[in-house]
């Protein structure tokens, strides 16, 4: 099956939450030109809100979001956009950065706050000693070599075994990986209530983070401008290759 659309909307399948989910998905476009109507701070609330109801590993939640709300900050970061019009015209300029020394933190709020008390044994095991394996490098990634040995050990003698994080860039990849898909969630969210946005790659992230306030373990995975569509606000017809070139029955 290739990229056509789904015609018979009378099957049993095509349910009314489909309707709005294949609605929202295909109206969203990266829109480059905003109006200047502003969205109202519980939109963007409940936006931030479905955000982070993505899909996170070991829901460590190792993503934040920086909203520009100073004029000042802001000025700056559209310069660090390069200018680019989805910034400059945006009623919301979002950094979204992802995590990669909140870990450890996240592990200990997840046992103090779990929802469904006592926290189970096997839950508590899991946070305090199973995620720490997964994660901890030591200084000069000590731990990763000794990490990476036992791994190839056990892989040979008992099989398959998860990787674990073993350098920085493992931890910022994992990082990133869980980042955008709440950042995919914010856009989505952002179209369901009417408004749209632009993820965009295009900045300069040293300049940023400086902007921002934020260090090394912080990594700018995308900035997105939301706002209003304006009518000149799409550049191009969309397009995507055929799912026979990208989509492999093994
Ligand atoms: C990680 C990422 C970085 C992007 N960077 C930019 C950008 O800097 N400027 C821009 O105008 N669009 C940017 N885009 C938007 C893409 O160009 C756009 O998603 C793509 O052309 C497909 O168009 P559509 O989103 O309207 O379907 C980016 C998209 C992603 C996911």
């Amino acid at each position: 099956m290739g990229n056509e659309t789904v015609d018979n909307l009378a099957t049993p399948e095509y349910t009314p939450q489909l309707q709005a989910f294949r609605q929202v998905l295909e109206s969203r476009r990266s829109v480059r030109r905003f109006t200047d109507t502003p969205i109202p701070d519980d939109v963007l609330t409940d936006c931030l809100r479905l955000a982070m109801l993505a899909p996170n590993s070991s829901n460590l939640q190792p993503w934040e979001f920086y909203v520009i709300d100073s004029a000042d900050k802001r000025k700056r970061a559209v310069k660090n956009c390069m200018n680019q019009n989805a910034a400059k015209t945006a009623s919301r300029l979002i950094a979204v950065v992802a995590r990669t020394d909140i870990w450890h933190e996240h592990a200990q709020q997840i046992l103090r706050e779990y929802p469904d008390k006592p926290v189970p044994k096997k839950v508590k095991n899991y946070y305090a000693q199973i995620v720490a394996m997964d994660f901890i490098r030591g200084p000069m990634n000590v731990i990763s070599v000794a990490k990476w040995g036992a791994t190839q050990a056990i892989r040979q003698v008992k099989g398959p075994i998860k990787s674990p994080y073993y350098t920085f860039d493992d931890v910022k990849n994992w990082a990133t990986n869980n980042t955008a898909l709440a950042a995919e969630n914010l856009m989505l969210a952002l179209r369901a209530h009417g408004f749209d946005s632009c993820p965009m790659g295009g900045f300069d992230e040293p300049a940023m983070k400086q902007l921002l306030g934020l260090g090394g373990n912080h990594h700018i995975v995308m900035m997105i401008g939301a706002g209003e569509r304006a009518d000149n606000g799409i550049y191009e017809s969309q397009f995507r290759f055929d799912q026979t070139q990208l989509v492999h029955h093994v």
